[in-house]
């Protein structure tokens, strides 16, 4: 709207009468002076009104200002360190726009079923605003990191009929009298756009039907997916690690204020430079057992063993080759040990775990359409995908990084489900 000014720039208005916009956060008066502190989405910024010097109008437009109503404000900007944003409206018009019922969201301690019914509301709290403002910050670094080196994005379907990952937690509905899945990854999509444009990435929502109720585990969260011809696993790894030291970086730089409000201990995520840890699989094993673990050779690592993998570790950890049973079809048998295959986990650490999964993938025709017939998929829909085997294979690589599983850890919230807007677990589709 004309002549409306951000908070965030008042700074540059010392001295003029504007107006600003915005929901009421608190209220105080004092009979003859009162208070209201706005958040417009930039920034908070208190106003007062001074009984005498305003309209009648305005001061009633005071009394029905409750927590959260919009409301419009005019006055005189003045700098003012012990306010809040370090400026503060000295009003002369006050107008609500639209009062608010009484809010539900109080500041007290509220069970988070609660605050998830309410999520809606919830997202204009400051721990929530943000978490999901360094998840902005991050998602945008994801676009500047791969368009600066050259990538370009492939949009990739949500409506798939081909299995991406695992049979064991598709979501699937009917697409005209045909079963269709919703995209468990985009990876065999930038597989094939690889050869048009060697270098490729995908980033969007993809869905998993998880039963399990974990912090780590939402049934739709949004995974970025790159991909690059003649990049074995080494490479693979590399790329990872300048790309999630870029994302650290990004974040410590340009939302250091969200990260204070979130009371980030920050000196544990610093140091996140390359090279990062690398263990194999193998050694990941003997090293849980010396711990004390009971896992045997061929199980897949619980979020249990990556926490006390990562316990030694500063810096996120790759774990390298695993078992071809706990792995997708895709992944390249290791030549040097085929028991095993060509891939790596990330595991970032405080427990967080398993942020990256990547791999080189089976380029060898034969061997691609064995491991889709070891693990009964149905090979009718994946003649597209071998075909990228017949016309020209070659060796690539790439991985997936779980967009709400990385600003947890650069965050240091607990549950993933904190960093999406509006999370979708096994219990709930609403709000
Ligand atoms: O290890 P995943 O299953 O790998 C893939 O999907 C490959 N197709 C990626 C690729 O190579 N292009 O998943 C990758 C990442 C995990 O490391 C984790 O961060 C995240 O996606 N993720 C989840 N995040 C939240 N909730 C879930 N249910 C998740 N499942 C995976
Ligand atoms: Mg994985």
């Amino acid at each position: 709207m004309r002549d409306m000014v951000e908070i965030k720039d008042l700074g540059q208005h010392v001295g003029e009468t504007v107006t600003v916009a915005g929901w009421v956060e608190t209220t105080r008066s004092h009979g003859k002076v009162a208070f209201v502190v706005l958040r417009d989405g930039t920034g908070l910024a208190q106003c007062v009104l001074v009984k005498k010097q305003v309209s009648e109008a305005t001061w009633e437009a005071h009394g029905l200002a409750t927590q959260e109503s919009a409301v419009s404000v005019t006055g005189e900007v003045r700098a003012d360190d012990r306010a809040p944003g370090g400026y503060e409206l000295g009003v002369t018009e006050m107008t609500v726009t639209g009062q608010a019922a009484e809010y539900p969201i109080q500041p007290k301690e509220h069970g988070v079923d609660f605050l998830l019914d309410h999520r809606h509301l919830w997202l204009r709290s400051s721990m929530q605003r943000s978490g999901l403002r360094v998840r902005a910050e991050v998602e945008q670094a994801i676009h500047d990191f791969f368009y600066g080196r050259g990538f370009v994005r492939i949009d990739t379907p949500i409506l798939t009929g081909s299995i991406g990952e695992h049979a064991g937690t598709l979501f699937s509905t009917d697409y005209f009298g045909e079963k269709a899945y919703l995209a468990q990854t985009g990876q065999l999509y930038v597989e094939a756009a690889c050869p048009a444009f060697r270098k490729v990435y995908c980033f969007g929502p993809t869905f998993r039907a998880e039963k399990s109720k974990t912090r780590r585990h939402l049934t739709e969260f949004w995974m970025v997916e790159p991909e690059v011809a003649f990049a074995d696993s080494e490479d693979n790894m590399r790329l990872q690690e300048d790309f999630v030291s870029y994302l650290v970086e990004r974040a410590l730089e340009r939302c250091p204020e969200e990260l204070e409000i979130l009371e980030r201990d920050t000196s544990r995520i610093e140091h996140v430079k390359p090279p990062f840890p690398r263990i194999s699989y193998t050694d990941a094993v003997t090293r849980l057992q010396a711990k004390g673990s009971e896992i045997q050779w061929g199980d897949d690592l619980g979020a249990g063993d990556e926490a006390v993998l990562t316990e030694d570790y500063d810096l996120p950890v790759f774990v390298a080759n695993y078992p071809k049973e706990a792995k997708a079809f895709y992944m390249k048998e290791n030549p040097e040990d085929t028991r095993t295959v060509l891939c790596d986990d990330l595991l970032a650490p405080e427990g967080y775990g398993e942020i990256i999964g990547g791999s080189q993938r089976e380029d060898d025709l034969d061997r691609l359409l064995e491991r889709i017939r070891e693990e009964q998929l149905p090979e009718e829909a994946y003649s597209w995908y071998l075909d990228l085997r017949r016309y020209g294979t070659f060796p690539h690589s790439g991985f997936g990084l779980g967009v709400e599983r990385t600003v947890a850890w650069i965050t240091g919230r607990h549950h993933i489900r904190e960093l999406i807007p509006f999370p979708r677990l096994m219990n709930r589709l609403f709000p």
